[in-house]
């Protein structure tokens, strides 16, 4: 057992325990095939690197928790003091023992479900005088995804010793040189999932959020691979911490000649301190290996988050208010808008922001949750009967870890107020960032005209939770749609995401039958230790079709695209003013968890007719959406994207031909289409989901011309299909269509050859 060697789908780490020293990775990366004990002793002995002049006397490695004591002069994998003390501790830690399991309580702590065939190691260190000891857990899924966290314990134990201030406590993993190329993310409100890539030089590239949510601008993926991969080729390591609140991620090269991935949450001084006898344990940091592109760390984690998805069923097509009717409630509109939504097919009807007391703009009363009596004298029954009538469930929207400084609540509990009330008591009401104490106490910024209610607050968590439940008993809610729309600039984030967690948990507890969606104006809160407690999430406030498909793109490098939420928007997004056409947004908002967020009693009869087409295509399509393989391949002209979803059985698949821009060439690179089974033959034929994408073609590539035709002008064969091999469609592909700018033409392929 001293040298672990856990493998799993075609991926392996090789842990060298040994000894007395921190255990050192000594692979993490490709499966190595079967290595017996003598082989794997060999490994870990061939690994041991020369001693560098200038440097320690004995081979410097890099461990799983590298300290100074060890001789890491890099980002340390621990760090802390006690009070009293002269500096930080430099903790020397010793390997006490190594524990190996079979299978282990799965991942989500919610759902304390478990994962069978996860391959588990608990490694022990302490180092005595410090009086610390860290347990460090350590999985492998059956799916291939790596997944660490740490716990600290004080061992000080009578009351007199200090405390432990801790720094840090993170997350490291090994890297190889040739992982030289860099790509994460960064975003804001409406463009969130921006691609950066960089290259690794000397240093620390560290990405950091303060945001008390990982936000619109989160790393996301901190992914590491040979120079130039793309989604289909190249090999990649990146992590991912599953935390929701604030956290640094990042990549070094050392000159002393290791690269590694960190990350781990970012705590502010102070802010988390372990007491004698009491333990702290990190957020799971998730590692993923790829040797075919990012495309390779989609087919890992889907799986993997599937496998324990709090998702039960399909996911119902929803109509959301917001865009529809904002803060304009009204029984009369809203019942018009669930007649129009029943009739195109929309499943769940989610009542957004506007329905509490007094809330009449964004500006007062979050955190009065109770129905507004002046707008719904019946409460919100007559509505609901209304919607369930009309053959759909009911959904509601809340913010419950926000205060709004004029509300009943900020009046009544100012101590519930996350950094206090200013003098004025209510604290910048309608008075744009900030009241009479801009500059004095960042607290108290107002930010969206809203303050954060302090959930580490034994009496407001409780409140909350009441007000939440009641709202629950008392009407049928399918499913709450849950967002946070500010930063906590405040330096408690530790403990408000804490908290976060249990209220949600609790929530659940006492209402298991409740989905819940993840929203934080828009994609500012999409990870995954979210993930474990909802079954949604709410990827851009923006439904233009054009800024979506990026966002979609990446977001689902991470996440199944069951999970993110994609609304049919109106002609002219409201975000952006730019307008696109129906077929556009029709074949954006497909891949994802579907619904409309747009007045449909304006559409006009054939929107109508077409939307109900989209939809009804969508409940066919749902099964193979929501539960086949994303595959996106690497685009030669990055105006032009094509990306699909394959069944995991490979006998069928959606794609996507997607033209951003105008191409750069007046006949564009042929459609390869990624993912099908080589050997097999497929018929691919053009989609409609009622009306054909605009196409500035004279004549439409020849398989695509309706049988018969000439090809004339503007026609796009719906009809046309061709039958080739898996290999013939993934390395020659078929000529595209010509399409015009903001357009998607979509493709059904189908195998021929009798389905497995
Ligand atoms: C921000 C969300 O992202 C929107 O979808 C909407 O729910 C508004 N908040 C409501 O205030």
């Amino acid at each position: 057992m001293s040298i672990p060697y856990l493998r799993a789908a075609g991926t392996s780490l090789v842990l060298d325990a040994r000894g007395t020293g921190v255990p050192v990775i000594v692979h993490w990366g490709a499966d190595l095939g079967d290595l017996n004990g003598e082989l794997l002793e060999t490994l870990a002995d061939a690994s041991v690197p020369a001693i560098s002049p200038s440097s320690i006397d004995v081979p410097l490695r890099l461990s799983l928790l590298p300290t100074l004591a060890a001789g890491w002069s890099g980002r340390p994998g621990v760090s802390g003091f006690r009070p009293g003390g002269c500096g930080g501790v430099a903790l020397d830690l010793r390997l006490t023992e190594v524990q190996s399991g079979g299978v282990r309580a799965g991942v989500p702590s919610a759902s304390g479900r478990t994962l069978p065939g996860t391959q588990a190691l608990t490694i022990f260190l302490t180092d005595a005088a410090a009086r610390v000891t860290v347990r460090t857990d350590l999985e492998l899924s059956v799916e291939g995804v790596l997944r660490l966290r740490h716990t600290l314990t004080n061992t000080g134990d009578d009351p007199a010793s200090a405390p432990f201030e801790l720094g840090s406590l993170d997350v490291i993993l090994p890297v190889p040189d040739r992982a030289g190329e860099l790509l994460d993310f960064t975003g804001l409100w409406t463009h969130e999932r921006r691609p950066q890539r960089s290259t690794l030089g000397h240093g620390v590239w560290s990405r950091e959020s303060r945001h008390g949510r990982p936000g619109h601008d989160d790393s996301y993926l901190m992914a590491a691979g040979t120079p130039g991969f793309g989604f289909r080729t190249g090999e990649v390591w990146a992590t991912h911490l599953a935390w929701s609140g604030d956290k640094h991620v990042w990549a070094e090269n050392s000159a002393l000649g290791y690269s590694a991935l960190g990350s781990g949450e970012l705590l502010a001084p102070g802010e988390l301190r372990v007491a004698p006898g009491a333990s702290h344990t990190t957020p799971w940091t998730v590692a993923v290996y790829s040797a075919a592109g990012l495309d390779g760390l989609s087919a890992r984690l889907h799986p993997w988050v599937r496998s324990w998805s709090t998702i039960t069923g399909h996911r119902p097509v929803v109509l959301n208010t917001w865009e529809a009717v904002y803060f304009d409630h009204d029984l009369s509109t809203l019942a018009r808008l669930a007649d129009a939504a029943a009739v195109v097919g929309v499943e769940r009807f989610v009542l957004d922001d506007g329905w509490f007391t007094g809330r009449s703009d964004d500006r007062r009363a979050l955190g009065d949750w109770f129905v507004d009596p002046v707008t719904w004298p019946g409460g919100l029954h007559p509505l609901i009967e209304h919607v369930h009538a009309a053959g759909m469930d009911f959904g509601l929207w809340v913010e419950p870890e926000m205060v709004s400084a004029d509300s009943d609540v900020a009046r009544a509990h100012p101590e519930w107020v996350l950094g206090g009330v200013d003098a004025a008591g209510v604290g910048g009401s309608g008075a744009g960032i900030g009241s009479a104490s801009v500059g004095v106490s960042s607290p108290a910024l107002t930010w969206r005209f809203q303050r954060v209610l302090d959930l580490g607050n034994p009496d407001a968590f409780g409140w909350v939770f009441a007000r939440l439940t009641a709202l629950l008993n008392e009407y049928p809610i399918a499913y709450l749609k849950w967002d946070h729309n500010r930063d906590l600039l405040a330096g408690s984030a530790h403990r408000q995401t804490v908290a976060l967690y249990r209220l949600i948990d609790a929530v659940r507890a006492e209402h298991p039958g409740v989905e819940i969606e993840s929203c934080a104006s828009g994609g500012a809160r999409v990870d995954l230790g979210i993930l474990e407690r909802v079954d949604r999430v709410w990827t851009s406030d923006t439904n233009d079709p054009l800024e979506r498909q990026q966002i979609q793109r990446y977001s689902s490098v991470l996440l199944p695209p069951e999970y993110l939420g994609g609304h049919l928007g109106a002609a002219t997004a409201h975000t952006t003013g730019r307008t696109s056409e129906l077929s556009f947004r029709l074949a954006t908002a497909l891949f994802g968890s579907a619904g409309i967020e747009w007045d449909l009693t304006r559409a006009n009869e054939s929107e109508r007719v077409q939307i109900a087409t989209w939809i009804a295509r969508y409940k066919q399509l749902r099964p193979l959406l929501h539960s086949g393989v994303v595959v996106r391949a690497d685009p030669s002209d990055p105006a032009l994207e094509l990306h699909g979803v394959v069944s995991p059985d490979q006998n069928s698949a959606l794609f996507a031909q997607v033209a951003l821009a105008a191409p750069r060439a007046a006949l564009p690179e042929r459609m390869r289409f990624p993912g099908l089974a080589p050997e097999r033959r497929y018929r691919v034929a053009p989609l409609s989901l009622g009306v054909p994408p605009r196409t500035i073609q004279d004549a439409p590539p020849a398989w695509l011309a309706e049988p018969g035709s000439s090809g004339a002008a503007g026609a796009f064969g719906t009809d046309g299909s061709v039958t080739l091999t898996g290999a013939v469609l993934a390395l020659v592909g078929l000529p595209a269509p010509l399409l015009a700018p903001e357009q998607a033409a979509l493709f059904t392929v189908d195998a021929v050859d009798g389905r497995r």
